[in-house]
């Protein structure tokens, strides 16, 4: 594992981001590489500071076919996506803001699986084929992408 951060608001996010900076360039992920999976974290960071209340955000790398990947696992105990299938559209929002975030996250990764549960929480990850480029990730290939909601 590279990296644990406890998250409870947006200086938590700032503390993530400045450790995860680090962390990836001890490991040697730099690049687009690096620039994508620092944005993942600070929209999962902040997601979870404003709709999850606290949770954590973890980073890890492991080999993949002859590579490596970057897992990003963002889990928060507060209350649930209500519906993920809408929340993984471009623009939408509760919160009033520009609802680019998740949809966003997919983009910039290979896999994207959210579970969320209602009143106990949401758990994302996602993660990041290293080395493969820019562009494209999963926004052309949405099928990559999966949405679940589990029933409470
Ligand atoms: N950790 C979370 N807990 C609860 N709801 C969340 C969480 N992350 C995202 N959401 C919901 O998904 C919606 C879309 O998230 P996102 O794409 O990041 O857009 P934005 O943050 O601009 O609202 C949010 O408006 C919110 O309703
Ligand atoms: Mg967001």
């Amino acid at each position: 594992m590279l990296l644990e951060v406890a998250i409870a608001n947006e200086g938590d996010v700032v503390i993530l981001l400045s450790r995860a900076a680090r962390a990836l360039g001890a490991a040697g992920v730099d690049g687009v590489d690096a620039a994508s999976i620092l944005t993942v974290c600070a929209e999962l960071g902040h997601n979870i500071a404003r709709y999850g209340k606290y949770g954590q955000l973890r980073l890890t790398v492991e080999p993949t076919g002859g590579g490596r990947r970057i897992v990003v696992e963002a889990s928060d105990h507060g209350p649930g996506i209500a519906d993920v299938e809408a929340a993984m559209r471009d623009h939408f929002s509760t919160g009033n803001s520009l609802g680019l975030g998740l949809p966003g996250v997919r983009r910039l990764t290979d896999t994207l699986e959210i579970t969320s549960r209602n009143g106990c929480g949401t758990r994302v990850i996602a993660t990041r084929v290293l080395g493969a480029g820019a562009w494209p990730k999963s926004a052309a290939i949405p099928s990559l992408g999966a949405a679940r909601r589990v029933q409470p």
